[in-house]
């Protein structure tokens, strides 16, 4: 009896504590906070480490406490009624498993496009619809965060992660990001705009430090992101696992909270990458709230650190703070009823179209494409049997399905040489038992026996040849630089097939399915076509076909230069090219081989085409490039200032070809003479047109602030746009401007803080 009374005793107390403890709600983060003990606030600020990831490591790794396949949640406190959250990786499409060891359902997510193929769609509205997709499959799988977009500037071809990242340019790049979040967060999810900042190698991912000067940081690799925080608010931003300067980013008071949150107006929460460097009395004073996946220990140092005194109660309930106004957001703690079951046909269609969208035509001698009388159809390359929907690591989704060119072509109506199909489907076969056991980027299977004898029938039987060549790249290892160009097994697929084809009078049409640029002066004169469709998601061989056969209209845009030969990008000179496979565990103290340990970025602000242009180099594609299955004539330029602080571009786009089609209308800007060495021009505004039918005519609108046109001058770390006659140029692509005009502007000048400096002997 005595024990019932103590137990119900101890339950009352209980009862009364829960009712004292103020439950979360928008409203009441205050009181929260105030309730919270030391402890309770160290594990909001530490992910919950699963058991599965303690056994596998940290890095590409899954928590399978909530939604399996996920990489990292942040802990419950029911006490207060603080659900826990899951962030889930992307960028093309969520990435969570599609199995689970509970039920026989299937858990698919689409494969979307990769970064670099939404970017070449130029398009902000198409990517907006895109990500509103899975936007929708993150809600509906039961995620809270989507770790996207990749965000980094592309500096030179062979970053090993540029397939997840836009563009060589900011405002291409900052702009398709801000887009790209739009369509994430209309879902009432979240996303973690990444990597922050400076990422722009996989060698010696964990350490490698970034020295930049700081205008190049403000005006080729903050801009990116700047733009897409003003424009889009994501929920988190994700800091990066280098240094810059001397020091890790996570631990940059400047970078993540002068810049990133009193510049910029940053309302979300920072977290680390995974498994990136910690010291809780460095990352969270720097404004680094979360870290990701977590440990238990850093519960410990976080307590420690307050304790102790070294680590100011204050930045800890500042951080707090922050991620409980995170955690109100979510679908979690709206008690979401998530249905596991997204329309992925309907998901699978918006990638169709999208893919179609970014594809580049880089070549259409004869207007060979769409094809016209084609019936046979030669299909040749293991890349056409086995295409790449996207780049590897933690932007792999996994998705149901992959469609091929053959069953693309197919399915579009023509008839595929199964002679081929056989061959390569046999060989494709025994390659595979021979190479099971190497990694990833040991594998190129691109030179089977078979084709010198196939060959001869083939041409014979088909009325055209399609030849594919592919690249994959991802993440924890830079691109070697000979993967840059064809290897001889590649050219000789493509001079044999060419030559012979050629000579029976029959075209060849080149596809490139690969993650960013690649060499083409050397061999682009072989096929008839080139088509790029990039990695472009699980629909790539409808794609391909859809544009082939005219379905759809190509109208996509290199976001990226096609140089001649990779060390005509200026940052060559400073990049890993032997891509030693240097991740940087145990690493922490080697400072002393150049582009691994450190890499200067010496080329400063002359990244991609603003390199090209300064030096006159020729290209191979220039930035921008694209052709259509139509033409388009620019007139009637206009410009206004239409307000102290926003110029307005109008330019006239008329279809003047016979086919329908999409145009891009590109702004580049060439400021006045001045002081500073400014780059020839620079990409300030784009916009797609609807699709136009021949002759029709559509007016594009763009709006470009003044002081985009600034640039940054750090003796006075200030954004500066100089007084003078600044030049608006009107383009399909960098170098082919169709219309120019003209506008006087005065002196505006705004100052920021003086941040990045180098840290000397880290
Ligand atoms: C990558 C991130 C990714 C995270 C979680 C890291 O290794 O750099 O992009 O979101 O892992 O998988």
């Amino acid at each position: 009896m005595k024990e019932i009374i103590i137990t119900l005793a101890a339950a009352t107390l209980y009862a009364t504590s829960l009712a004292q403890a103020p439950q979360l709600r928008p409203d009441n983060i205050d009181e929260v906070l105030e309730a919270m003990t030391l402890r309770e606030k160290a594990t909001l600020l530490v992910g919950e480490l699963s058991a599965n990831q303690q056994a596998y490591g940290t890095q590409i790794s899954h928590s399978d406490r909530y939604i399996p396949g996920a990489v990292g949640n942040t802990y419950p406190i029911p006490r207060l009624g603080i659900p826990p959250t899951v962030m889930a990786d992307g960028p093309a499409g969520l990435r969570i498993f599609t199995k689970r060891n509970y039920d026989s359902k299937t858990y698919n997510c689409t494969g979307f496009p990769i970064g670099t193929s939404l970017a070449a769609t130029w398009n902000e509205d198409m990517v907006s619809r895109v990500t509103e997709a899975m936007g929708n499959e993150v809600l509906e799988y039961g995620v809270d965060v989507i770790l996207a977009p990749g965000n980094n500037i592309q500096r030179n071809p062979l970053c090993g992660r540029n397939f997840e990242y836009f563009s060589e340019d900011p405002v291409l790049s900052g702009n398709i990001a801000a887009s790209y979040i739009r369509g994430i967060q209309n879902n009432g999810v979240g996303t973690s705009l990444k990597h922050f900042a400076f990422n722009n190698q996989e060698t010696r991912r964990l350490g490698a430090d970034a020295i930049v000067s700081q205008r190049a940081a403000r005006e080729i690799y903050l801009k990116p992101f700047e733009i897409a925080v003003k424009k889009a608010q994501p929920w988190t931003v994700m800091s990066s696992y280098n240094k810059v300067n001397g020091e890790y980013t996570n631990c940059r008071y400047d970078l993540l909270t002068d810049i990133l949150r009193d510049e910029w107006g940053f309302q979300g929460i920072v977290v680390t990458d995974w498994g990136a460097f910690f010291k809780a009395d460095k990352c969270l004073p720097a404004g680094n709230d979360l870290v990701q996946p977590g440990s238990p220990d850093f519960i410990d140092e976080i307590v420690e650190a307050v304790e102790s005194g070294a680590l100011d109660m204050e930045y800890v309930d500042t951080c707090v703070h922050r991620m409980l106004e995170y955690i109100v957001k979510t679908p979690r703690f709206r008690k979401y009823v998530f249905s596991n079951e997204p329309d992925l046909e309907a998901h699978a269609a918006i990638v169709r179209e999208a893919a179609a969208e970014g594809t580049v035509l880089l070549k259409n001698d004869g207007a060979l494409l769409p094809l016209d009388g084609v019936r046979n159809v030669a299909v040749f390359g293991c890349g056409s049997y086995r295409p790449i929907a996207g780049g590897t690591g933690s932007g792999d989704v996994n998705k149901a399905y992959i469609v091929s060119l053959i069953e693309g072509l197919n399915k579009a109506g023509y008839d595929i040489d199964n002679t081929l199909v056989d061959e390569y489907t046999k060989y494709l076969w025994a390659y595979d038992e021979k190479m099971s056991k190497l990694e990833w980027w040991q594998r190129n299977p691109v030179a089977p026996e078979f084709i010198p004898e196939a060959l001869v029938e083939s041409v014979e039987k088909n009325d055209l040849a399609v030849v594919t060549i592919q690249r994959q790249s991802g993440e924890g290892r830079d691109r070697h630089a000979d993967d840059f160009c064809l290897d001889a097994d590649d050219r000789e697929l493509l001079v044999r097939v060419a030559d012979a084809f050629h000579k029976a009078g029959k075209k060849v049409v080149a596809v490139l399915n690969v993650g960013g640029a690649i060499e083409t002066a050397s061999w682009k004169d072989i096929p008839d076509a080139i088509l790029l469709p990039w990695q472009c998601g699980q629909e790539i061989g409808h794609t391909v076909a859809d544009v082939i056969s005219g379905k759809s209209v190509p109208s996509g845009h290199l976001p990226m230069t096609f140089p001649i030969k990779l060390e005509d990008h200026a940052s060559t000179a400073n990049f890993p090219l032997d891509s030693p496979d240097i991740s940087g565990w145990g690493d922490e103290d080697r400072y002393d081989r150049p582009n691994v340990d450190y890499t200067h970025y010496e080329e400063d602000i002359y990244v991609g085409y603003r390199w090209f242009d300064k030096q006159g180099l020729d290209v191979s594609y220039p930035f921008g490039y694209g052709l259509t299955y139509t033409t388009f004539g620019f007139g009637n330029m206009t410009l206004e200032k239409v307000s102290e602080d926003e110029v307005e571009v109008r330019v006239d786009v008329t279809n003047t070809g016979k086919r329908a089609g999409k145009q891009t209308v590109q702004i580049y800007v060439s400021a006045p003479e001045r002081k500073m060495d400014k780059p020839v021009q620079e990409l300030k505004g784009f916009a797609k047109t609807a699709l136009l039918e021949p002759g029709e005519s559509q007016t594009v609108t763009i709006r470009i602030p003044v002081m985009d046109l600034a640039s940054f001058d750090a003796a006075q770390s200030a954004w500066t746009v100089d007084a003078g006659t600044y030049v608006f140029r009107a383009g399909d692509n960098s170098r082919n401007i169709l219309c120019e005009s003209v506008l006087k502007l005065g002196k505006r000048q705004e100052k920021v803080s003086d941040s990045l400096k180098l840290i000397e002997n880290k």
